[in-house]
């Protein structure tokens, strides 16, 4: 095989997954290739997810449509969750991936190339002490509006369901300076807009003692940077210092991201979530408190082994407590090597099925009212990019929001709208003329 000269890096699963793709973009393009397509790179890169079944299969439906490519098949490197996860299994299962690279291994992803490039199977699921941000070239100049910045990387919390702490390693914290020159380089590039990414996002600290919210501090200081947001993060780190900041700190958004994953305690319990329903609506009703307009988001797992109706009763009553302005829900997936895989009592996929499509019937409905209770609002968005049709413009608003409109400015502005009308996923906002000073 031949030494690439261009390469395509596709991204599967979460935002940090978003975040290695660019960067492992950016680190092929300072080695001299160019991006192309994924038809026709000679590198393709499957940056890959393993949360769930469905997700981690992906990525052997799109090996093979690699391999059998008109001319010349790609080099495919397997990078991501489903490469620590499966290693050199991956090879036995398709003998056409040349390399395996895991996700804190991929800034040696050069020297994998050189050697797949050589003829020899190259795989690469170390997890080094020395930090892979460490040896990622600076982040590139040209950004979009908005910009993810990994802190904080792997988890320590180990829920009985989640390949995480497997797959991404332990809890890391990026040090302080290294965060902020990332934040001040994305800033240059263009970026309005930072979300602090990490699996446990506010679990990030350093040695002096600072806290996520310290952080977020300093980076609402560089100029540029009109908003922050963070994600995800967990009930139990959830700080006074983090909560305070959605009052004090103008720039962070008013949206939190906290996954409850269940309303029933005895669930919480086998999931190992260390946090109680009751913990955890405490701390909704603290956040707002301090930040009545704030919108809230969650994650949920139905059919975790064990659910009785009772408990999955409990999680629709949780969802009505909280009122969320969006969620994420899933059928639980049993992960091989996790606790809960070989649990008693699995559930059956129609219950399930069943379970999936009342919560999201419930979350939808929430989710449409809270767009309409939108509607009549006078807010700021930030234009991220262009809409379907000419002169529409696509931005977000400060709850995440989708919002259309017509004839707007450039891609990075901040245009001051009023909402006027509200879809299930998005609203239509009309320009505001304001008031000379
Ligand atoms: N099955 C289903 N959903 C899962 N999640 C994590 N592991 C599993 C699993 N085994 C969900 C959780 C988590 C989100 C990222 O994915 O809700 O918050
Ligand atoms: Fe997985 Fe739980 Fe860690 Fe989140 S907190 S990454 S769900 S183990």
């Amino acid at each position: 095989m031949t030494t690439p000269k261009t390469f395509h890096v596709k991204s599967f699963g979460c935002q940090m997954n978003a975040y290695d793709g660019e960067r492992m973009s950016e680190m092929l393009g300072a080695q001299g290739l160019t991006a192309a397509d994924a038809d026709s790179a000679d590198l393709v890169v499957l940056n890959t997810c393993h949360i769930r079944e469905r997700a981690a299969e992906k990525v052997y439906s799109d090996i093979g449509r690699l391999a059998k490519r008109d001319g010349a098949r790609p080099m495919i490197a397997v990078a991501g969750c489903v490469a620590q996860a499966e290693g050199a299994e991956i090879n036995r299962r398709a003998p056409q991936v040349d390399i395996v690279v895991g996700p804190q291994a991929y800034h040696r992803l050069p020297d994998l190339v050189a050697r797949a490039a050589a003829g020899n199977h190259a795989l690469d699921t170390d997890m080094p002490a020395a930090s892979k941000f460490d040896a990622l070239p600076r982040r590139a100049r040209r950004q979009g509006a908005s910009a993810f910045l990994t802190v904080q990387e792997g988890c320590d919390k180990f829920c009985t369901y989640c390949v995480v702490p497997y797959t991404r390693g332990a809890e890391i914290s990026r040090p302080w300076s290294h965060i902020v020159d990332e934040a001040k380089a994305l800033a240059e590039g263009g970026a309005r807009e930072i979300t602090l990414l990490g699996q446990n996002v506010n679990a990030w600290s350093d040695k002096t003692g600072r806290g996520l919210h310290d952080l977020i501090e300093a980076i609402a200081l560089i100029p540029g940077i009109a908003r922050i947001r963070y994600t995800t993060s967990h009930p139990n780190d959830m700080t006074d210092g983090l909560i305070a900041a959605h009052r004090d700190i103008p720039a962070l958004m008013p949206f939190l991201h906290l996954p409850v994953q269940s309303g029933s305690d005895p669930i919480l319990k086998a999931m190992n979530r260390s946090h109680s329903t009751a913990s955890y609506l405490k701390i909704i009703d603290r956040v707002r408190a301090v930040r009545p307009d704030i919108a809230v988001s969650g994650d949920f797992i139905v059919g975790f082994p064990g659910e009785s109706d009772a408990d999955f009763a409990a999680t629709l009553q949780i969802v009505r407590d909280v009122d969320y302005a969006m969620a994420y829900s899933f059928k639980y997936s049993p992960r091989p090597g996790t606790p809960a895989a070989t649990m008693d009592s699995q559930i059956a996929p129609e219950l399930m099925d069943e379970r999936l499509q009342a919560l999201q019937a419930l979350l939808n409905e929430q989710q449409h009212r809270f767009n309409r209770a939108s509607v009549g609002r006078t807010t700021e968005i930030l234009i991220e990019r262009d809409g379907k049709r000419p002169g529409q413009k696509l931005g977000k608003s400060p709850w995440l929001q989708s919002v259309i409109v017509e004839n707007g400015p450039e891609t990075g502005s901040l245009l001051t709208v009023e909402l006027v009308s509200a879809a299930p996923n998005s609203l239509i906002g009309v320009a505001v003329e304001r008031q000379a000073a």
